[in-house]
C-alpha cells in the first residue's frame, strides 16, 4: 500500500518551529505519512512567488489534506493574506475552532468548564478584499454574503451537532444593523434549523455574545457565525481557555481540509525557540480524527492534557519556562508512557 501523503506548509515566524515540533511528535507516536513540503507566505515571496503560490494550492487540492503553520500578512499595504487566498481558492467554507478548558492551565477563567466550538464562515463577508477610495478622505469596503454560502455553513453546523452529540447551536450576528447581509444569514440559519427539530437553536447579537462569553461562558455550546465575527469571537474563546497557544482549527471544504492553529506567526517570539506548539499539535489531532486515526488522536490529546495538568513542562505563554523542544519531548514521553 502506498504511504499516505500530507501537505505541509511551515509558514512564517514561529511556524517552522512549531511545525517541526508537531511533526516530530506525530512521527514519535507512530503516525506514518509522507510530508509534502510546500511554499507559502514570506518564504514564497522572497523567492519571487505569490504569498500562496498556484503550485501550493494545486498540490493541496490533489493531496486533499494539509497541515499549515501561520503566515504573516502586513497591516495596511503589502501582499494579500495567504490564508484568504487559500481558503477562497480551495473553497474551504467552514472554519471550525474548538475552545475547551484544559485542566491545570491557570488563568482568569480556569475555574470555568468551557467547551465551545466556533464555526466561522471562511470565504465571504468583508474578507472579499474589495475596498476602494471614492474620495481621499473616504474608504469603503464591500461585505459579501450569499444565500448558498449561508446555507452550506448552516447545513455543516447542524450536521456537526448530530455528529458530535452537541446540545445548543447559537447563530451570532448583527442583523439589527446589517439588515440585508446578516439578515440573510439569519434567515438561512432558521430555515436549516426547521429541518433539525432535535437541535436547540437560538440567536444572539455579536456584541452581547462577547459580553456573555466573559461573564457566563459555560452557557454556550456551538456558535455559528460569519467570517469577521467568527475571527474575533474565536480569538476571544481561545483567550478564555488559556490563550492562542492552545487553540486549534480546521478549514473544511468539500474535497479538501486544511488544519491550522487559530494564532498568527507571533513575530515577537519568532526564532527564540519558546513558542507553544500545542495549538498546531491539537490541529494535527483534528487532522488525525479527520483521517480516521482516532486512537492516535486520543493518545496525543491525552498526553497534552496530562502534561498541562502536571504543570511541570509548560512554555512561557502558560507561565512555564520550557522551550518548544522540551515541551514537545514531554508530550512524546507522556504519549509513550
Ligand atoms: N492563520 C494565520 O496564518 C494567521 C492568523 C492570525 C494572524 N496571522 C498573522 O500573524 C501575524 C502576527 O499577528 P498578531 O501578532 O496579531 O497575532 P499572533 O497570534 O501572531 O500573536 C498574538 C500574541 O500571541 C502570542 N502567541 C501567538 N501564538 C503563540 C504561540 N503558539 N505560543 C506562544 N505565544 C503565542 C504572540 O507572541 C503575541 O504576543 C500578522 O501578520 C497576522 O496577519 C496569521
Amino acid at each position: 500500500m502506498s504511504m499516505r501523503r500530507i501537505a505541509i506548509l511551515p509558514g512564517d515566524g514561529i511556524g517552522p518551529e512549531i511545525m517541526d515540533a508537531t511533526l516530530g511528535i506525530l512521527e514519535a507516536v507512530g503516525f506514518e505519512a509522507e510530508w509534502v513540503r510546500l511554499e507559502s507566505g514570506l518564504a514564497a515571496i522572497q523567492k519571487g512567488l505569490p504569498a500562496m503560490p498556484h503550485e501550493t494550492i494545486e498540490a493541496i487540492r490533489e493531496i486533499g489534506v494539509a497541515l499549515k503553520g501561520p503566515t504573516t500578512t502586513p497591516s495596511g499595504g503589502g501582499h494579500q493574506s495567504a490564508n484568504v487566498l487559500l481558503r477562497r481558492a480551495l473553497d474551504l467554507f467552514a472554519n471550525v475552532r474548538p475552545a475547551k478548558t484544559i485542566p491545570g492551565i491557570k488563568g482568569p477563567f480556569s475555574s470555568h468548564d468551557i467547551d465551545i466550538i466556533v464555526i466561522r464562515e471562511n470565504t465571504e463577508d468583508l474578507y472579499s478584499g474589495i475596498e476602494y477610495q471614492p474620495h481621499p478622505d473616504v474608504a469603503q469596503a464591500i461585505k459579501i454574503i450569499t444565500r448558498p454560502g449561508c446555507r452550506r455553513l448552516c447545513d455543516y453546523a447542524f450536521d456537526l451537532m448530530a455528529r458530535q452529540g452537541r446540545r445548543r447551536l447559537t447563530a451570532v450576528h448583527k442583523a439589527n444593523i446589517m439588515k440585508l447581509t446578516d439578515g440573510m444569514f439569519l434567515e438561512e440559519f432558521w430555515r436549516v434549523a426547521a429541518m433539525h427539530p432535535g437541535v436547540r437553536a437560538d440567536e444572539i447579537i455579536v456584541d452581547n455574545c462577547c459580553m456573555q462569553l466573559v461573564t457566563n461562558p459555560e452557557q454556550f455550546d456551538v456558535l455559528v457565525t460569519e467570517n469577521l465575527y467568527g475571527d474575533i469571537v474565536s480569538d476571544l474563546c481561545a483567550g478564555l481557555v488559556g490563550g492562542l497557544g492552545l487553540a486549534p482549527g480546521a478549514n473544511i471544504g468539500v474535497n479538501c481540509a486544511v488544519f491550522e492553529a487559530v494564532h498568527g506567526s507571533a513575530p515577537d517570539i519568532a526564532g527564540k525557540g519558546i513558542a507553544n506548539p500545542t495549538a498546531l499539535l491539537l490541529s494535527a489531532v483534528l487532522m488525525l480524527r479527520h483521517l480516521g486515526e482516532a486512537v492516535l488522536a486520543d493518545r496525543i490529546h491525552g498526553a497534552v492534557l496530562r502534561v498541562c495538568a502536571a504543570g511541570r513542562c509548560l512554555t512561557g505563554d502558560l507561565g512555564g519556562a520550557a522551550s518548544t523542544k522540551q515541551y514537545a519531548q514531554a508530550i512524546v514521553d507522556e504519549a509513550r508512557a
